[in-house]
């Protein structure tokens, strides 16, 4: 119909009314429920933005404690998990698992959630919480084949990925607090940010209400995309890539300037940011801290830099407004931390988390209608079927 208006990607369609994240991308501003991502990131601990991003408000001391300890209490996942686990290959794609994972958990969790039920909600959002970090971390550990670790009821939620990922049966661990404060750090930054595909994604599949849990498993596979959060581990290959070649950044900028490769310059770009991302501004000076306190020498941040400087100064990436964005060094943190390359996306995930579950739940207290796009039609006008022996 000639009403419908088209805009491939929703390069300007507003979709939803949202309170939860303000972004400019011309001035590089991005807060919280009204509160900068800068303060946040320096200032607030991960479950503290959670519970901001999901309930509105920044928690009071009891509140933290209240949602921390009934997260706590839900971290236990049904050991039948551990047989679908089982049924995959080694070699299988964390952010694959994950998916599956977190589908296979409404099988463990049938009961749909009412959102307008608050006690109903708490409960479902605090067991999404605890069941998650710990199923993303099982899926390093099937990949590895050691056995899986179980939360410690001892210890924070971030230090306890660390645990669930790197803890031996035969032998004591205690993660590196330096390492914990950058995950956290990390977590926060992740968080939230407005309509991108993977919180689209939940949005749109929870519109047809369904439940909470399948909107974030497909949440999970649109963020595994290397244009999307995949961009991170997209990155780090690349990095390595340009290492192995002698380190010459010139020729990888000339093949991503070149319109018959099809290389991009991975974690560069944005959608909204058109001046900078204040993500990657954070992250760029954490990436230099983490690796100084932790004592790591990467020759791989030097060629990041490099590559980053060269980039700016190019007419093609100035005139189109490309800066490096979120997953531009933090690919470089996690390295530092020990986490293998295809968990990074998983890390994503696990910080974007909070976000996918405050735009669930916002849409649908909302009374939003099921999302519907219209398309223009560019095929074939009405034709006579054909028997087979005239095709
Ligand atoms: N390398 C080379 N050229 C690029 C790049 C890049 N990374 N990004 C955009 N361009 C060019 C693009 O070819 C186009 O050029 P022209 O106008 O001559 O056709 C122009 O810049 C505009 O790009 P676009 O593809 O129309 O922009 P978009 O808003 O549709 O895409 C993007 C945004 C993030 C998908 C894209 O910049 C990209 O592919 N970047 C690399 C992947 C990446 O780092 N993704 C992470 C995004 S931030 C975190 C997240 O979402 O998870």
């Amino acid at each position: 119909s000639g009403a419908i208006t088209l805009d491939q990607g929703y390069k300007n369609t507003g979709a939803c009314k949202s309170e939860i994240t303000f972004l400019d991308g011309e001035e590089g501003i991005l807060h919280y429920r009204g509160y900068s991502i800068e303060e946040l990131a320096d200032k607030a601990g991960f479950l503290e933005v959670c519970y901001l991003l999901i309930f509105g408000e920044l928690p009071t001391v009891a509140q933290l404690e209240e949602f921390e300890s009934h997260i706590r209490r839900y971290t236990l996942v049904n050991e039948e998990m551990k047989s679908i686990i089982d049924g995959f290959p080694r070699t299988a794609h964390p952010m694959g698992v994950l998916s599956a994972l977190t589908s296979a958990l409404i099988a463990f969790n049938p009961k749909a959630v009412n959102p307008d039920n608050e006690d109903e909600l708490y409960e479902a959002v605090c067991k999404l919480m605890g069941k998650f970090l710990v199923i993303a971390s099982w899926t390093y550990r099937k990949s590895l084949g050691f056995p899986l670790n179980y939360y410690d009821n001892t210890i924070g939620y971030v230090e306890n990925f660390m645990q669930l990922m790197f803890k031996l049966p035969t032998e004591p661990y205690k993660a590196n607090p330096v390492i914990v404060e950058a995950l956290d750090k990390l977590f926060i930054l992740h968080a939230d940010h407005e309509q991108n595909c993977s919180t689209s994604t939940v949005r749109m599949v929870g519109s047809s209400h369904a439940g909470l849990f399948a909107s974030v498993s497909a949440g999970i596979s649109a963020l595994w995309g290397p244009l999307h959060g995949g961009a991170n581990q997209a990155v780090l290959e690349m990095l390595e890539e340009i290492q192995a070649n002698g380190g010459d950044a010139d020729k990888y900028l000339a093949k991503a300037k070149d319109k018959n490769d099809p290389f991009r310059l991975m974690g560069f770009g944005h959608r909204v940011y058109k001046n900078f991302d204040p993500r990657a501004r954070i992250i760029k000076k954490a990436a230099d801290e983490v690796l100084s306190t932790l004592g790591v020498n990467d020759p791989i941040l030097e060629i990041a830099k490099k590559l980053e400087q060269a980039a700016l100064k190019d007419e093609y990436f100035v005139s189109r407004k490309l800066y490096p964005n979120v997953d531009f060094y933090s690919g470089i943190i996690y390295r530092a931390l020990g986490i293998p390359t295809d968990m990074f996306t998983v890390m994503f995930a696990i910080g974007r988390l909070p976000g996918w579950i405050a735009q669930w739940k916002e849409m649908r207290l909302n009374k939003e209608p099921i999302g519907r796009p219209r398309q223009v039609y560019t095929g074939s006008p009405l034709r006579s079927f054909k028997e087979f022996d005239k095709r």
